[in-house]
């Protein structure tokens, strides 16, 4: 074994959106988690911030979705859904049609985002062409847009980074304006007042390309990764206006916004407004097992169904999908969310987290503060000539103070478990100010 291979070396595994070089001169491990903390090897508790990723909304370890996926592992460990069934897949496809908004019940299983948002587009196109519109192949994303690294997702997401590396990606894309304002918006509690009109930039793609070749427009309600964007007053109620105006698909991508993140099921709910399509991932199974789903609405399923001319109607899945203990974990996630009413509770929170996030207003650093739901982002002044180390410094100061925040390029991200406690809202927003107090 080449002694760069070795038991215990860090080497091996090439760690993803990570700093390789750098983690690994100096690794922040943990080897356990449950309700709201992670533990290192030296048992200190850290207070998780982030839901893990986004996707822990119940907390970690919850015991009945523990026990739910230990006796699907015992009593079907896998079985493919092509072409054969097992009864948890259609159950939780039923239970997940129960809390999505009204008519969105057709659910395609994926095993991440990635892969829910790839599906979501090749769904759009696949109706397009059943309904006799195939000229209808573009798909518009948006400027500083996430939907995953598969390359559908690359392509109409809109992080330069993200997508330099990789060629041409899929062609027929294009990009609607990001909707960050902090000129007008700085401070903003809440959806801030400008910037619906960023929406109208629709206007402008369908002038350049016509309507009749636009498939579908993908956006996220809240934008996570690059740096929580919160959509303005009416921005979204304009871009479903103006795709129904115009015969455009509107795909939700609620990745991170799903399941009670905004203190509703879903963002289509909070905003009241109906996509066509939504891709979700993450919290779908409280993140204990990998899975994500596309819901598409019925008129979108029964034309696809009736236009194919072969048995098999899309030509589309993955070994996953409606993987037995993803779809148990799921349904103990979702048994767990209503018993304890966690949607209900990140609604309650939103008003004491809003006020403890803005009370970082006067803190070192601070240029900018946005919340919505369970969520928080906190700009950061980049350092001259360093952008992005700031807000890494400010990570690594309060995860050695016991709190785990997340940092996308100079903003702290924060999405903690919706069974947070108020005082440790406090603890969490009390670090942050120490860390950015003695951060450069
Ligand atoms: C909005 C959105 N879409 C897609 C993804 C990709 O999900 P995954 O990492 O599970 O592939 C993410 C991940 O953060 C996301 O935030």
């Amino acid at each position: 074994m080449p002694d760069t291979v070795r038991p215990n070396s860090l080497d091996a595994f090439w760690m993803p959106f990570t700093p390789n070089r750098q983690f690994k001169a100096d690794p922040r491990m943990i080897v356990r988690a449950e309700g709201m903390h992670y533990y290192t090897p030296e048992g200190r508790a850290i207070i998780d911030g982030t839901s893990g990723l986004w996707c822990c909304a119940a907390g970690h370890a919850r015991p009945r979705i523990v026990a739910a996926i230990q006796k699907a592992a015992a009593e079907l460990d896998y079985a493919t859904s092509f072409n054969l069934g097992h009864p948890l897949a259609f159950e939780f496809a039923n239970r997940l049609a129960g809390i999505l908004p009204e008519g969105m019940d057709r659910i395609a299983f994926t095993n991440s985002g990635s892969e829910s948002v790839d599906t979501a587009l090749k769904i759009a196109l696949a109706y397009q062409r059943a309904r006799g519109k195939a000229g209808k192949f573009r798909l518009i994303g948006r400027e500083r847009g996430y939907h995953g690294v598969n390359f559908g997702g690359t392509s109409v997401g809109g992080i330069t980074r993200n997508r330099m590396m990789f060629g041409p990606l899929v062609g027929g894309v294009d990009h609607l304006p990001h909707t960050l304002d902090i000129a007008r918006n700085a401070f903003s509690r809440g959806q801030p007042q400008h910037g619906a009109k960023f929406a109208d930039a629709l206007e402008r793609l369908v002038q350049l390309h016509d309507a009749s070749t636009i498939a579908a427009v993908i956006v996220e309600p809240v934008a996570g990764a690059t740096g929580v964007i919160m959509p303005p007053k009416g921005y979204l109620q304009r871009l479903r206006e103006l795709c129904t105006r115009h015969d455009i698909l509107l795909i939700f991508d609620e990745v991170i916004t799903g399941f009670g993140r905004l203190g509703a099921p879903f963002a289509a709910h909070r905003f009241e407004v109906q996509p066509d399509i939504i891709s979700m991932a993450k919290a779908i199974t409280n993140a204990a097992v990998p899975m994500g789903a596309v819901a598409a609405s019925r008129k979108i399923y029964d034309t696809i169904l009736e236009a194919s001319d072969t048995p098999i109607e899309f030509f589309h899945g993955y070994t996953g999908s409606g993987h037995p203990l993803a779809c148990a974990a799921g349904i103990a996630t979702l048994d767990t969310y209503r018993e304890e009413g966690l949607f209900e509770r990140a609604a309650e929170l939103e008003p004491y987290w809003e006020d403890a996030l803005h009370s970082l207003r006067d803190a070192s650093h601070v240029i900018d503060i946005r919340n919505l739901g369970l969520i928080g982002g906190i700009e950061l002044e980049p350092r001259s000539g360093a952008p992005t180390q700031r807000a890494l410094d400010v990570h690594r100061a309060c995860f050695d103070a016991g709190v785990l925040v997340r940092t996308t390029g100079d903003i702290i991200a924060l999405s903690p478990p919706l069974i947070i406690e108020k005082a440790q809202i406090d603890h969490i927003v009390g670090t942050i100010r120490e860390a950015l107090a003695t951060v450069a």
